[in-house]
């Protein structure tokens, strides 16, 4: 018995991927023996794997496009693909199934959720909205379908600034959810925004205090950041951009070492692509690995695997939802 055959049985007593624990210590199939499991699924199924920068590293190695928020619905948009394996959270498989109503979208866990999206709940921002009739809302892409629904255009943080600079000065507008985003926005636009009070609890984390500590340990580093980080993070940053903005400006720059403000997973693809730079990752207010996403790092390897096996779980929402929420992400991807 080959040991991709045993693989195969290993791994097919388990019928919902959800059901399995971030380590499985039965499991003795080598990454390798999956990697060659999910290339032969992916072309049996006519697959693609999209995968966000901080997926664990052999996520990334196996995705066929890997990107941020805005590349990722990109990608989405325009895949020729049957079956959408999104490595990634749950807003983004969400937002690639609305895009894509007659393909089947799947999310390696469903647990794999954001903190950003929880903080806005629908009824809440329903009544927040009512509250400012006048504005129009512009929600960042970190939210639910519920919440998408209720939007005039959708934005990620590459392009937050470029969509509020394109809306008439006169337009009142109400951004969503997150605050820290919203003010960097603000700063950037010189526009007042209405703020909902949403955050992510992984770019809260950062301790501006250790960040000066690294600064003054490590003088010659930049420091680079993620718009979702705070205020008092954001001031210290030399470049401030989404995940695919940080890793080009390490690339084209001539600095050599960096310290980095956000989920640490994107450091696998500065390591790659510029192996003579040093890459050092913001450390957390507490001795913890909490700059990890809990969320993004539900997904393994495995769980990729039996999702394309089983073709669950699948990603659905009610077709009324989605057709609402397709107008403001079609509005984003046009501006863009
Ligand atoms: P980007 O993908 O736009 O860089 O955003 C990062 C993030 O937090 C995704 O959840
Ligand atoms: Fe959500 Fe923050 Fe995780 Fe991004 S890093 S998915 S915003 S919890």
């Amino acid at each position: 018995m080959t040991t991709n055959t045993l693989l195969q049985e290993e791994l097919s007593t388990t019928v919902f991927a959800t059901a399995l624990p971030k380590t499985q210590p039965h499991l003795d199939a080598t990454p390798q023996d999956l990697f060659a499991a999910i290339e032969e699924l992916k072309h049996k199924l006519n697959a693609v794997i999209l995968a966000h920068y901080y997926q664990d590293p052999d996520i990334q190695d196996i995705a066929d496009y890997l990107g941020d928020s805005l590349g990722l619905s990109q990608q989405a948009a325009k895949t020729n693909a049957d079956v959408i394996v999104f490595a990634g959270v749950h807003f983004m498989a969400e937002t690639a199934k609305i895009l894509n109503p007659d393909k089947l979208v799947l999310l390696p866990d469903l647990n794999a959720g954001c903190s950003l999206a929880d903080s806005c709940p629908p009824q809440e921002f329903k009544a927040f909205k009512q509250a400012h009739p006048d504005h129009i809302v512009i929600s960042y892409i970190n939210c639910s379908a519920e919440i998408k629904a209720m939007s005039d255009i959708i934005c990620t943080s590459s392009n937050a600034v470029k969509i509020v600079n394109q809306i008439p000065k006169h337009q009142p507008i109400i951004f969503a959810p997150d605050r820290n985003l919203g003010r960097y926005v603000m700063e950037q636009t010189g526009r007042d925004l209405v703020l909902w009070q949403g955050s992510c609890i992984v770019h809260e984390t950062f301790s501006e205090k250790k960040i000066v500590q690294l600064k003054i340990e490590h003088p010659e580093a930049t420091i680079i950041a993620h718009p979702e980080c705070e205020p008092s993070v954001l001031r210290h940053a030399s470049y401030i951009g989404s995940t695919t903005a940080l890793l080009k400006y390490c690339q084209a720059s001539d600095d050599k070492e960096f310290i980095v403000a956000t989920e640490p997973g994107i450091i696998h693809q500065m390591e790659k692509a510029e192996p003579n730079k040093r890459f050092i990752p913001a450390p957390a207010m507490n001795n913890c690995a909490c700059n990890e996403c809990p969320y993004m790092r539900l997904n393994t390897l495995e769980k990729l695997y039996l999702a394309m096996k089983h073709k669950a779980p699948e990603i659905t929402l009610p077709e009324d939802i989605r057709i609402a929420a397709l107008k403001p992400i079609e509005r984003m991807l046009a501006m863009s």
